[in-house]
């Protein structure tokens, strides 16, 4: 039997499955392992089960021991994988496409709703009861004929617009290709992300972080954005340079944001809590049970596959 090291704790159901497949190493207290730790609990193991909240760069992959065949990330992100190290080492990387698309999408909307329609302000306000419903109390933007930029039309972004657009939304996307007409379902490519920011009256980030998107919602970007512009983010905090954003919330550049994910988890930046119009989630997007359960379950087939065949059809490097 296999040996592998599950780096956080998985639902039961889940780790039940891990311990029918392989001669796991559970982690039931949920401890966070340092870098230092997660190489040393690898000893004479196979393959990991990592987690978005393992920083595996290319230091700490060039200490796993030499037996470590597969990473498996309990996450479609892998953003915190040196997918480059783990290929000059021999280690496969694999992922979970699909299970999550629905969950996260939801959170996507969630998020456009919750920074356009004041969430947050509305929050506080009713638990304070301190409120006075009068025409003009807390108005936000509507939805329904504004324009949705989609950046990074994968399967979450295709999601988002597919609810956005029965919302009412117009959809503009970038990608760095253009999609099938059924895929884009009527909504309108840009080949640049200068010309899909100008047209984003509501900007939702669903790309992945890679050295291409790093910082790309920055000083400069953030300026091609019409003036009141709402931006949200459901694909990883990298993609925004924090202080710029804040900035653009200062200067009212930007109405309001929606955030789910940040650089440096849980540390966001502290710029964002002084204002109302930041609607912040603490990276729920795939947080429910039915997707969680399906996330851990792949990620255990992928590492069984991988295994049992040399390949697995969710390696990404
Ligand atoms: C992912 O899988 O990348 C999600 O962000 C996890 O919640």
């Amino acid at each position: 039997m296999k040996k592998i090291l599950v780096t956080r704790k998985l639902l039961r159901s889940c780790e039940d499955k891990a311990l029918k497949s392989f001669d796991a190493n559970l982690n039931l207290n949920d401890e966070l392992y340092s870098q230092k730790k997660l190489i040393e609990m690898s000893e004479g193991k196979d393959g990991i089960l990592s987690s978005l909240t393992d920083k595996l760069d290319a230091e700490t992959i060039n200490k796993l021991p030499e037996t470590i065949k597969i990473i498996s990330n309990f996450a479609v992100g892998f953003g915190n994988i040196d997918l480059e190290a783990a290929k000059t080492r021999g280690i496969a990387v694999t992922n979970t496409p699909d299970v999550l698309t629905d969950a996260t999408a939801e959170i996507g909307i969630l998020l456009i709703l919750g920074a356009c329609r004041r969430a947050s302000e509305g929050i506080e306000s009713a638990k304070e009861c301190n409120w006075k419903w009068s025409a003009d109390y807390l108005i936000g933007k509507q939805l329904t004929g504004a324009r949705l930029g989609v950046l990074g039309m994968g399967r979450i972004g295709q999601k988002i617009a597919k609810i956005a657009k029965s919302l009412g939304m117009i959809i503009h996307y970038h990608n760095r290709s253009k999609l099938s007409e059924e895929k884009e379902q009527g909504a309108v490519y840009h080949d640049n992300l200068k010309s899909l920011l100008s047209v984003s009256d509501v900007l939702s980030i669903c790309c992945p972080a890679s050295k291409e998107t790093i910082d790309m919602i920055n000083k400069e970007t953030i300026e091609y954005l019409p003036k009141g512009a709402v931006v949200t983010n459901v694909a990883r905090g990298d993609i925004v340079e924090d202080e710029a954003l804040i900035d653009a919330l200062e200067r009212r550049k930007v109405y309001a944001v929606g955030l789910d994910v940040y650089k440096n988890e849980p540390n966001l930046n502290p710029g964002y809590l002084k204002y109302k119009s930041a609607f912040i989630l603490p990276h729920l997007g795939s947080a429910t049970k039915e997707t969680r359960t399906a996330m851990a379950n792949l990620a255990i087939d992928n590492i069984d596959e991988f295994f049992k065949t040399g390949d697995c059809k969710n390696k990404v490097n």
